[in-house]
């Protein structure tokens, strides 16, 4: 068979967006202070950690509102706005409102099962520590189900046929993305704690 060239006609079709960002103005030292603080006496276990794990999601989800986590608050609303602009959001219509935050940390051995944000529009994940081989958080892809055939084999990876991305976590990094996407994380292989900071977030039609 003779083969015509496609790339030129090609429609990339229902993409989902996920926004990576460095945040280099944020203390991450001083964010680490204030969670292990914090965790000493409002973390717990939390279901979907599998592993030594200790997070504030049950006893302390309000850290947005706590006073020495207003700079990480502040520069992630930046980025926050400029992803839902990216995507099509009318931001001169609607607010969007973080609606609970909260801090994971992930003893090495560990891991988050796979999971979504259910209530919520758009998560985040933020990382204040991450050594190497800590686990990259790896995004599945929604189409799985409806995807009845598809090529037995394929030559390359690209958008049409991936099944899931993965980010390396970085000191300093916000990974933001829809809540409905399905994400879990790799094992911690590293030798040290893994800290996150989450976040969801609800939209508001402006009275
Ligand atoms: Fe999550």
């Amino acid at each position: 068979m003779t083969e015509a060239p496609a790339s030129a006609n090609l429609i990339s079709l229902f993409p989902t967006g996920i926004l990576v960002s460095d945040l280099p103005e944020l203390d991450n030292a001083a964010l680490a202070r204030s969670i292990r603080a914090l965790q000493s006496g409002e973390g717990g276990r939390h279901a979907l950690i599998a592993g030594e794990g200790i997070s504030t999601y049950a006893g302390a989800r309000d850290l947005h509102k706590r006073p020495e986590f207003k700079p990480f608050v502040d520069a992630a609303t930046t980025r926050l706005l400029g992803f839902a602009r990216s995507l099509g959001a009318d931001l001169e219509h609607m607010d969007l409102l973080m609606i609970d935050c909260w801090s994971n940390i992930q003893q090495p051995g560990s891991q988050v099962l796979l999971h979504r944000h259910p209530n919520s529009l758009i998560s985040a994940a933020y990382y204040v520590e991450a050594p190497a081989n800590c686990g990259r958080i790896m995004f599945e892809t929604p189409l799985e189900p409806y995807r009845m055939s598809d090529f037995p084999r394929f030559a390359r990876q690209t958008e049409f046929n991936a099944k899931r991305y993965a980010v390396e976590p970085v000191p300093g990094r916000l990974v933001l993305f829809p809540s409905w996407l399905g994400h879990h994380t790799e094992t911690n292989r590293s030798n040290a704690e893994r800290m996150v900071i989450s976040f969801n977030v609800a939209a508001r039609i402006k009275p």
